[in-house]
């Protein structure tokens, strides 16, 4: 691994080290407790930002603004054509500001900018196909056979007020994947960003206002998970919780919804299983199960951390993917050489460096990484190199526990049902990839993976048209796609008598 440099550019007139207030009915204001948290620079351990800390008070407040911007406001009238043109506009205010919404990205939370800036097609992109969505909703008209002449339709209607509930690993495309979708079906929205990468949230609100989105539309409120984070899932007026983070927050979510029952929608965690046979293209598949496992640090929920390789070349492709691991360079976000930066937080760090002691407590072998990096620029950041586990056991926990960082157990496999049963012994089932240039044997897995998406000879490609989302413990709901709007509509049934 190459040392890391220093960049330059590490200021953004967004993470001045100054206060950034809350986005409620339209409106900057400080907390009403008048409290803040501390926004670090994971690469650095630098404060970027103070972040007013919003409580159940201030949820509340903008659950109120949400309410009345839903009942009263125009949005609530607004016809579709309108909804798109604001939303048009903020998509190209996403696309003409990209450089510095992933600038913040990659300060905040440490991603590399490589990454960040790369995600600006799929940014840019999703925000106008949900402005494009806009305009397509529809009902159905239905044949009844009820005696009589009777007219049956239906017609798709807002949920009403929306609570967003996004994690830290990829901060302004989940902004954009919850808030895109519910404006597009006609909802507002309360969203709360994670602890650990709460600025870019605060910057597109502004941005959305700049757009024209009436005040109240979309409100903005960073605080704790425990304390905001939980008000919102059990307020009584709010109808649907949008969520991506932990299975363990995802059930709290689901228990604090139940007091008035509002729809829950849930994209969470996984272990997802990488699948390498021997006729496959070994030096893309090697690459390919690298940045799988590793990419983002590991910090993606499909990330493919279980990799299963055909005996015959197990040796041989382990010794590849250490090969890819070993050329990565890991370092500030901000170097645009980096292809790994740091893992998000200080807790992050020792989850990640716990597991590395849980492997080998459970008696699997460190084929490469397993080390916190402290050398040099490294000192101040939560750096950790990728690491992989052989001599694992299917019932080790770091086989079975989402990590969430650069870390992948190894494994050999004999046979088509031998791996499918062992891919799918798992309590998630959010990714998946198979490696293979047998055509009938990509289908077979295709079709036997308990997964959202399987991938083939490719791995985590995302689209804003292609659904996302959970088979068991991984949640339900879809993000992306045509159906991910419907889960932000209700259906309502009209029965006409017309003799
Ligand atoms: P988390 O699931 O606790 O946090 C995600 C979001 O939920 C944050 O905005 C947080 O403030 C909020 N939250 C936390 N507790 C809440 C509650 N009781 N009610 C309502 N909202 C609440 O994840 P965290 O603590 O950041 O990370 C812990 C582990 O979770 C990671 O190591 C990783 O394994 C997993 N994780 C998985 C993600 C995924 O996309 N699958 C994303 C983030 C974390
Ligand atoms: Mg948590």
């Amino acid at each position: 691994m190459t040392t890391p440099s220093q960049s330059p550019i590490a200021v953004h007139s967004y993470a001045d080290g100054g206060t950034k207030r809350l986005l409620i009915d339209g409106h900057l204001v400080d907390a009403s407790s008048g409290r803040t948290f501390e926004s670090l620079n994971p690469a650095t351990g630098e404060r970027l930002a103070l972040v007013a800390e919003g409580d159940a008070h201030d949820i509340d407040l903008a659950v109120a603004a949400a309410r009345r911007a839903f009942d009263e406001g125009p949005w609530g009238t607004m016809k579709p054509f309108d909804r798109q043109t604001i939303l048009s506009r903020f998509a190209d205010l996403v696309e003409s500001h990209h450089e510095e919404i992933a600038r913040l990205d990659t300060l905040d939370m440490g991603m590399p900018l490589t990454r960040t800036m790369g995600n600006r097609r799929r940014s840019v992109g999703m925000m106008r196909f949900y402005a494009g969505l806009t305009t397509t909703l529809r009902g159905d008209t239905i044949e009844n056979s009820i005696p009589g002449d009777f007219l049956t339709y239906s017609v798709k209607e807002p949920v009403g007020v929306v609570g967003a509930i996004i994690p830290w690993n990829n901060p302004h495309i989940a902004f954009i994947w919850k808030v895109g979708a519910a404006l597009a079906a006609g909802c507002t929205v309360v969203l709360k960003p994670a602890e650990e990468a709460s600025l870019s949230a605060l910057l597109l609100g502004e941005m959305l206002l700049e757009a024209g989105l009436p005040a109240g539309v979309v409100n903005v409120v960073p605080g704790r998970g425990e304390v905001a984070g939980a008000r919102l899932a059990a307020h009584p007026d709010v109808d649907k919780i949008a969520f991506t983070g932990s299975t363990a927050t995802g059930q709290e979510i689901l228990r604090a919804s139940a007091g008035n029952l509002k729809r829950v929608t849930l994209e969470l965690g996984g272990k997802s299983p990488n699948i390498v046979f021997a006729d496959a293209d070994l030096d893309r598949a090697a690459e390919g199960a690298a940045m799988a496992a590793f990419g983002n640090s590991g910090q993606v929920c499909s990330a493919g951390t279980r990799l299963f390789v055909e005996r015959s070349i197990f040796d041989d492709f382990v010794a590849r993917v250490a090969q890819v691991a070993s050329a990565l360079k890991v370092g500030n976000g901000l170097d645009l050489e980096t292809q790994l930066g740091p893992l998000v937080s200080a807790t992050q760090l020792e989850r990640v460096t716990g597991y590395f002691r849980v492997g080998r407590d459970e008696g699997a072998s460190v084929y490469a990484g397993g080390v916190q990096l402290t050398e040099g620029a490294y000192a101040k950041g939560f750096f950790v190199a990728p690491t992989i586990f052989t001599d694992v056991r299917d019932d080790m926990r770091v086989v079975n526990e989402e990590i969430f960082g650069p870390v992948v157990s190894a494994t050999p496999f004999d046979d088509m049902d031998d791996v499918v049963r062992r891919a799918n012994a798992t309590t998630f089932g959010l990714g998946s990839g198979v490696w293979t240039r047998d055509v009938a044997r990509a289908h077979h897995l295709a079709k036997s993976i308990r997964s959202g998406t399987v991938w083939v000879n490719c791995y985590n490609l995302m689209d804003p048209a292609v659904p996302f989302g959970g088979y068991k413990m991984s949640g339900y709901g879809r993000e992306g796609g045509v159906h991910q709007v419907d889960e932000f509509l209700n259906v309502k049934s009209v029965w006409l008598r017309t003799d």
